[in-house]
Formats: structure tokens, C-alpha cells, sequence
């Protein structure tokens, strides 16, 4: 990997978007090649998977086939779109990766942040990323923030109750301490500009730890 690898996380409605649109400005500004993609999706076979993970009317889905599609999804991406990228040593900033399915599947519903890793290692054989930004914010306001916003698709995971995105932010938040040498957290309830510039600041730590200024 000869690129840098950057993901983007936090609990829904924490802003992750807005920031990517921050951030895809600045960077039209700088002669840096970077990539900006999401999961689950991305790519053809991704969004087809995305699709059925997300339809409101798959109410039966079982946990463990939640995280084997996630993973199935991260897998696809991964290969066709995000390592290809690094290849060309360039900066892919993905909207999600691993740590959604540690803190949803693995700590929300319940079925073990370990297990959740360990079919994760299997579809990223240790493609990890350099970077994690982690835009916490509480589960009350996040969800106030989303019924505001109606141009925005509501999917299977947003009809989950407060109680389980709580625990999505308790799982972030456990991740955040495990692994706090690449997980950065930025607190998501500021104004826009505040949490973008907090957000900047970290990733351009990141960057000038591997020689490339912004
Ligand atoms: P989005 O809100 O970023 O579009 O993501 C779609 C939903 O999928 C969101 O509710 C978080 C959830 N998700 C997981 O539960 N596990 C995962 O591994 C990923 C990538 C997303």
C-alpha cells in the first residue's frame, strides 16, 4: 500500500457527509490525488449488496447475515476500488470501513466486536486504515438531526430504536480507546466550520507523517 488510507465514522446523523463536502472542496484546492468513496457500496456489486442490507422490507435479516453482507460488500470495494487506488499511492477517503461493523453489528447488536473482527480480517486481510476520524455525537441529537433532514433516505438500520444507537455510539466509543492510535476523535456537535477544521487538522497530521503536504 503505497497510498493513505482514510476513513470516516460516526453514528447517523453525525455529520459525515457534510464533511466529506468540506473536505472534497479543500482538497480540489491541492495538487494531492485523493479518492472519495463510501460503504457499503461504492462499486456495482457493493451497491447491490448495499441494497439488500438497507431495504426497510428486510426485516427478518438475521444479525450474522448483516455482517457477513457488510463484510461481503467491504470485500468487493476494497479489491476493485479502494486498493487499486492506494497502488497509485494515492489518498482514498472512505465514508465508513471496519470500525461500522465492530460498533453496529459487533457491539449494538450484540454479536462480539472480536467475532465481527475476525471475518472482517478474512475480507481485508489486514488492510487496515492510517487513519479513522471518529465524529461523535450523542444518539438524540444525530436522530433529530436526520428527521430534520427530508431529503435524506431512511434505511433499515435508521427505524432501529434509540436504545441500539446508543449503543452504536458506546461501540465507537470502545473502539475509540482500543484503538486510539488511529481512531481520532472530533466532537460533532459544534458548528460546521469547527468540527471541519478539527477534522483538517488531524488529517493533515496524518498526511505530514507520510511527507505529503497540503
Ligand atoms: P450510511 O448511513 O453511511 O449510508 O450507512 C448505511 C447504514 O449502514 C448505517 O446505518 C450504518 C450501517 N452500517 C453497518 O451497520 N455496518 C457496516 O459495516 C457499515 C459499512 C454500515
Amino acid at each position: 500500500m503505497k497510498g493513505i488510507f482514510i476513513s470516516i465514522e460516526g453514528p447517523e446523523g453525525a455529520g459525515k457527509t457534510t464533511v466529506i463536502e468540506d473536505l472534497k472542496n479543500y482538497m480540489l484546492r491541492s495538487s494531492a490525488d485523493c479518492l472519495f468513496t463510501r460503504e457499503p457500496g461504492g462499486i456495482a456489486i457493493s451497491e447491490q449488496i448495499r441494497d439488500i442490507i438497507l431495504n426497510t422490507k428486510n426485516t427478518s435479516m438475521d444479525g450474522r447475515t448483516e455482517a457477513l453482507l457488510y463484510a461481503a460488500s467491504r470485500r468487493q470495494h476494497l479489491v476493485e476500488k479502494v486498493l487499486p487506488a492506494l497502488n497509485n499511492g494515492r489518498i482514498v477517503i472512505c465514508d465508513r470501513f471496519i470500525d461500522s461493523s465492530l460498533a453496529y453489528q459487533g457491539y449494538a447488536r450484540g454479536l462480539g466486536i472480536e467475532e465481527v473482527m475476525s471475518i472482517n480480517q478474512f475480507a481485508i486481510e489486514g488492510n487496515m486504515p492510517d487513519l479513522t476520524i471518529y465524529l461523535d455525537i450523542e444518539p438524540e441529537i444525530g436522530l433529530a438531526r436526520i428527521a430534520m433532514n427530508k431529503s435524506r433516505e431512511i434505511n433499515r438500520l435508521d427505524l432501529e430504536k434509540l436504545e441500539f444507537h446508543k449503543k452504536v455510539r458506546d461501540g465507537y466509543k470502545t473502539l475509540q480507546n482500543k484503538y486510539n492510535k488511529r481512531i481520532k476523535e472530533v466532537d460533532a456537535s459544534k458548528t460546521r466550520e469547527e468540527v471541519f477544521q478539527d477534522v483538517l487538522k488531524v488529517f493533515k497530521e496524518t498526511l505530514n507523517a507520510k511527507g505529503i503536504i497540503i
